[in-house]
């Protein structure tokens, strides 16, 4: 059974935090948003392999995530087998013709324009790495019972964002795919009814001739997102 099943309140000291001054801290900040500001989403990938080393590093850093009571109601299926990445692409583009070709999605087809994306996915196949991401609703225990997992797309989330974190600090690029309606992903990983996949993670190196969409370059001003009070 994991041990998160079987826990009961136990204060322990805070060791990690290590005190900084305030030089510090303002150079931190401003080389982590200079170096967060060189992440881009791609879509062009090359098929240079990644060690998977890599890869666990920074799943165990999306695992160090906060989460609604510390349930961690995560699953991430790392797929490198170009039998099952391809299972995924074919059904992933099925589902994307679908979308792109229903009319009545035009307002959301609209927002997509400037980005250029369509209904082929190569990154599907040729990105070393796809990260599934699955959403825990409950868990099951080990004495059969169900318990619910809480704030559970918030925790997801989070932990997604940790992760894209991890994979461009280590120097990687990912893409981060969402096809409407996933539920085919829960069978090619072979996930249990209480998961739901939440997104796919392509993951690797840039194509050479790599080129990303103007648009997604442009962020909302700090003024425009913030207000101090
Ligand atoms: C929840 C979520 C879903 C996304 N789904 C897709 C997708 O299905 N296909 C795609 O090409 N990009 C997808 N993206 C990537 C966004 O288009 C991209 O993050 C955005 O344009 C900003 O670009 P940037 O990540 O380079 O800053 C998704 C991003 C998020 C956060």
């Amino acid at each position: 059974m994991s041990a998160i099943n079987n826990r009961s309140y136990e204060p322990i000291p805070l060791k990690d935090f290590k005190v900084k001054s305030e030089e510090e801290m303002e150079l931190i900040s401003k080389n982590h948003l200079f170096n967060m500001n060189l992440r881009h989403t791609i879509r062009d990938f090359s098929n240079k392999k990644v060690p998977f080393s890599i890869i666990k590093n920074c799943i165990k850093v999306a695992c160090s995530a906060p989460s609604g009571a510390n349930l961690q109601p995560w699953h991430f299926s790392i797929i490198s087998s170009k039998l099952v990445k391809s299972k995924i692409r074919k059904a992933a583009e099925i589902e994307e013709q679908k979308f792109y070709d229903d009319l009545k999605k035009d307002e959301w087809l609209k927002v997509l324009e400037p980005l250029g994306t369509h209904a082929d996915k190569p990154h599907l196949e040729v990105a070393p790495w796809l990260i599934v991401v699955f959403s825990e609703r409950y868990s099951q225990l080990s004495n059969g019972e169900k318990r619910k997992n809480y704030y559970v797309p918030e925790s997801v989330g989070i932990a997604t964002g940790f992760l894209i974190t991890a994979l461009h600090l280590s120097g990687l690029s990912c893409l981060t795919h969402t096809p409407n309606p996933m539920g085919f992903l829960s069978k090619v990983c072979n996930r249990p009814s209480s998961n739901k996949a939440s997104l796919i993670l392509a993951v690797g190196y840039p194509a050479n001739n790599a080129k990303i969409p103007l648009a997604s370059t442009i962020k909302k001003s700090f003024d425009e997102v913030v207000s101090v009070f």
